[in-house]
């Protein structure tokens, strides 16, 4: 099964944990897409729920498939986020941001009682750090700086005008830093100054759909 079919599965597995009256987070990216367009296919069908999303883009998807959607500046708490992954282990720490959106993914999974991540079997993991590269959202005032700080693995994300430009006016470092321990290497972005947010997602995901093989595995942490 090819992996857009599996993103389409897990979107669509995970859309029914939506209920009536729920306010939700909406993430970013193909497989999110795919969830957007399963919970705006059941809001059609008479389910009644207000969402936030994590992104432009999602929030244009979200407003065409018809779901009510609210500015996250105005919501103190939202009860489920769905949002998908470029890497998850078995700790559930997972690696985000391919898609640029992982420091408004961050604050609305913060905000969430639970947060579903969705996924294609290629994003399952022994260890996060496998493959993805770990996305740095960095303030442009500070980029050569930063750059040089991020260690020799460090590349600024192209767009298509120069740098990559995320919703919040800031630059992406893609980054290629050991894992070995991610708590401490989640400390270290942290400590940075002029490091605004990174896609090392150690404490939010509660649950995770894999599909694979033509199965969906729904995980809970
Ligand atoms: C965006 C993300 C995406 O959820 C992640 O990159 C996975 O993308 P896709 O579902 O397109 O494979 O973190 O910032």
């Amino acid at each position: 099964m090819d992996a857009d079919t599996e993103k389409a599965r897990a979107g669509a597995a995970a859309a029914q944990e939506v209920q009536d009256g729920m306010l939700v987070g909406l993430g970013t990216g193909s497989t999110a897409a795919h969830a957007i367009a399963a919970i705006g296919a059941r809001v059609a069908a008479g389910l009644r729920i207000r969402a936030v999303a994590t992104s432009r883009a999602s929030e244009a998807l979200a407003r065409r498939a018809g779901i009510a959607m609210l500015d996250f500046a105005d919501v103190p708490r939202l009860d489920l986020t769905i949002d998908g992954a470029d890497e998850i282990d078995p700790r559930f720490f997972a690696i985000k941001g391919g898609g640029g959106a992982m420091l408004r993914e961050k604050v609305v999974a913060a905000a969430s009682d639970r947060m579903v991540v969705i996924a294609d079997g290629g994003k399952r993991v022994a260890a996060i750090g496998a493959g993805a590269p770990v996305p740095v959202e960095i303030l442009p005032f500070a980029r050569a700086s930063l750059l040089a700080r991020l260690g020799e693995g460090a590349v600024l994300r192209p767009g298509r005008d120069g740098p990559y430009v995320t919703d919040n006016g800031n630059n992406i470092v893609d980054c290629r830093i050991g894992l070995q321990n991610p708590r401490e290497s989640a400390a270290w972005l942290d400590g940075i100054a002029g490091v605004l947010g990174h896609g090392l997602f150690l404490d939010e995901v509660d649950a995770a759909y894999f599909a694979q093989d033509g199965t969906v595995s729904r995980l809970e942490r």
